[in-house]
């Protein structure tokens, strides 16, 4: 491997040999018990819109296809009518209903619906919107509804606007009308008078005519801070909950694509929503990109989370169109200037002042100020070709050249070993890459076993960005592997910058990759055993690393498949944390040897995870793994006994 520290020994001979120790002794001597400064960043999330994440997901938007851009490029079956119905309520009532493109809201936005309404018969002509899997409807709640309409020569036409339950019973009304021959916007609040899992939007013409509809839309009222455009509440929440120091976005393998056609283009996704031109997401489903790039980083600020955009470094997944698809594909040299000149616009985009050409439209879309981007992925887990290094070089000396304050993180495969991990690591030591972003979903066993894993890289190198990781499960063992691991993460948090569990969201409709931190139906959001241990380990990180704090009975150091630990002192709130890993599935005892100066500290909180290896959380248990605070404990005794299959963390205070 790349990264140990080697020592060729046909060039030592003795002399060299005993300086050498004597030196290595010094050194270890004089750090052993020492503090080290740790990264201030190492716990955050990764955000990828997979599993219906991002539409069906965390953006709150309840309608399903509302612009009509579904298509079968996206998934076989899909087209502009997906989600929706055709309906003619009552006897008599005649309308055609086609999918158009001839004149759009944007270019960008290419189909629409036409609705000619020859008779409306007795209760309207209309269509109905069934949303992702049913809509969620609460009883008192608001509903902001809006929708593009055009009617043909201008005529006025009324709308009735409905919410119904699955007995087509009415949970809610409101009206709009159209006026105009040109394409507008109409908006209206609907107020449910009851409840439903899986309500419809209905819209019926009360006029006869012809209209043309697109963007219609309908949002809670209520999103993550009332952000117009937001997030879902209560998946924002549980996200905001976590305290993760950055969030990762918008993936993965979302990121490079499904050929260089289906890179995710950032400038697509920005701007007013009628203009943002939406496309196949790779995991086979739709991206409105009503959640786009500003949408990411105003989250990342509502939550206090660094962002960190990673962008595809001018080539598309090694998996482009499967099995027997085209592999990786690069963006032509012509294209490069431009490409790379996009990136740079990002960079513009998210930090350029208001005067600036990019920070002027984040601007327009309400956020002068900027957002203080201070680190960007390219690639994702990129096989290590001549076409990917000549790429990402251009970009990495362009951003490197303009924008130097900015840490580029490069990648090294999708495997913690393999041909393009060596062959990434190897690269990126060439050309002094910062950061590179190392993958690995394994074992619990693995997890356990690797612990030691960063301990020997070499701290002349870049530094390590642990994007994506996961033991293969939700047990609370899975998750006990993962905290015993983190404790390794702390230890070697002066390599080990940044770290997100992977993936972060899934609609249990729509699953495409498991594990996941945190299920969600239209009602109930699921947090699993791995989201208490990160949210743990976000908010009991540290800044300083103290090693040899907990010891076993026998005095030896904790890092086996029985027990984990590490230390660490916050220096920003002063406080100084223990956490402690029990693999086992008895009780165990260790004991503390506490650096002087936190000797007189009480513990202010005590957190255990606890409960039986295979137990997990689901939709129908969802409590049955929760911390606990523990409020019995005031003084760090000098024994601690440990339950069988637990995390202890142990935050004191002065
Ligand atoms: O996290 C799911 C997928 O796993 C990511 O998209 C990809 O980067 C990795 O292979």
């Amino acid at each position: 491997m790349k990264n140990k520290f080697i020592i060729e020994p046909k060039l030592m001979n003795f002399k060299g040999e005993f300086c050498l120790t004597v030196l290595l002794f010094l050194i270890v001597g004089l750090s052993k018990g020492q503090p080290k400064a740790i990264s201030p960043n190492l716990f955050g999330v990764f955000f990828e819109d997979l599993s219906y994440a991002a539409d069906g997901g965390l953006y709150a938007e309840l309608l399903q296809n509302g612009s009509f851009e579904y298509s079968p490029t996206d998934h076989n079956s899909w087209n502009s009518f997906t989600s929706w119905d055709f309906l003619a309520r009552g006897n008599y009532g005649y309308g055609i209903l086609d999918a158009e493109t001839t004149s759009p809201i944007n270019k960008n936005n290419t189909h629409y619906l036409t609705l000619r309404i020859e008779n409306t018969g007795k209760l309207g002509i209309g269509i109905a919107n069934n949303g992702f899997d049913g809509i969620a409807i609460d009883a008192g709640k608001k509903y902001r509804f809006s929708v593009w309409l055009r009617s043909k020569g201008g005529k006025p036409m009324n709308f009735k606007l409905s919410l119904e339950g699955n007995r087509q019973n009415m949970l809610g009304r409101s009206k709009v009308s159209c006026k105009s021959s040109d394409w507008q916007r109409y908006e209206t609040v609907i107020t449910a008078t009851g409840s439903s899992d899986s309500a419809r939007l209905i819209l019926l013409a009360e006029d006869t005519g012809t209209v043309d509809i697109d963007m219609v839309s309908l949002f809670p009222e209520e999103t993550f801070k009332n952000r117009p455009n937001g997030m879902r509440k209560d998946l924002a929440d549980a996200i905001a909950a976590l305290h993760p120091k950055f969030m990762r976005f918008p993936g993965g393998c979302l990121t490079h694509g499904d050929g260089v056609a289906n890179i995710y283009y950032w400038k697509n996704t920005i701007g007013p929503l009628e203009t943002r031109k939406q496309q196949r997401n790779i995991w086979n489903y739709h991206q409105s990109f009503g959640l786009g790039y500003f949408e990411y980083f105003q989250f990342c600020e509502d939550i206090g989370a660094q962002p960190l955009p990673v962008l595809a470094a001018g080539v598309s997944c090694q998996n482009s169109g499967g099995v027997r698809g085209t592999g990786q594909q690069c963006v032509p040299m012509e294209d490069m200037p431009q490409y790379i000149q996009d990136i740079l616009d990002l960079i513009e985009y998210a930090n350029g002042d208001a005067s600036t050409t990019w920070g002027a439209k984040r601007a327009a879309a309400g956020h002068p100020a900027p957002f203080h981007l201070q680190f960007i992925g390219i690639g994702n887990e990129d096989k290590q070709t001549d076409d990917f290094r000549v790429r990402f070089k251009m970009i990495y000396d362009a951003i490197k050249s303009q924008y130097p304050e900015i840490t580029v993180i490069g990648t090294v495969g999708p495997n913690y070993h393999g041909e393009d991990y060596d062959l990434g690591w190897q690269f990126a030591d060439s050309i002094h890459v910062p950061m590179v972003d190392e993958h690995y979903y394994e074992s619990p066993k693995w997890f356990i076993q690797n612990q030691g894993r960063y301990d020997s890289y070499n701290r002349h190198h870049s530094k390590v960005y642990i994007g994506e990781y996961a033991s293969h499960g939700n047990t609370l063992f899975n998750a006990l592997a993962e905290a015993a691991y983190m404790t390794a993460m702390e230890r070697n948090g002066d390599l080990v910058s940044m770290a997100s569990y992977a993936p972060l969201l899934a609609n249990v409709q729509h699953i495409s990759w498991r594990p996941d931190m945190i299920y969600f139906d239209n009602r109930q959001v699921l947090k699993t055993a791995n989201y208490y241990i990160q949210q743990l380990f976000c908010m009991n990180s540290g800044t300083l690393y103290y090693p040899s704090v907990v010891k076993s009975e026998s005095g030896g150091a904790l890092q086996d498949s029985v027990m984990a630990a590490s230390a660490v002192e916050n220096q920003e709130d002063g406080s100084f944390i223990i956490k402690i890993v029990n693999l086992a599935a008895t009780d165990k005892r260790v004991k503390f040897s506490l650096p002087k100066k936190f000797r007189t500290y009480k513990v202010a909180l005590k957190t255990v995870v606890s409960g039986q290896a295979d137990w997990m959380n689901s939709m129908e248990e969802p409590d049955r793994i929760l911390p606990r605070v523990d409020s019995t404990v005031e003084v760090l005794p000098i024994t601690l006994e440990l339950l069988p299959y637990s995390l202890t963390v142990i935050k004191m205070h002065k």
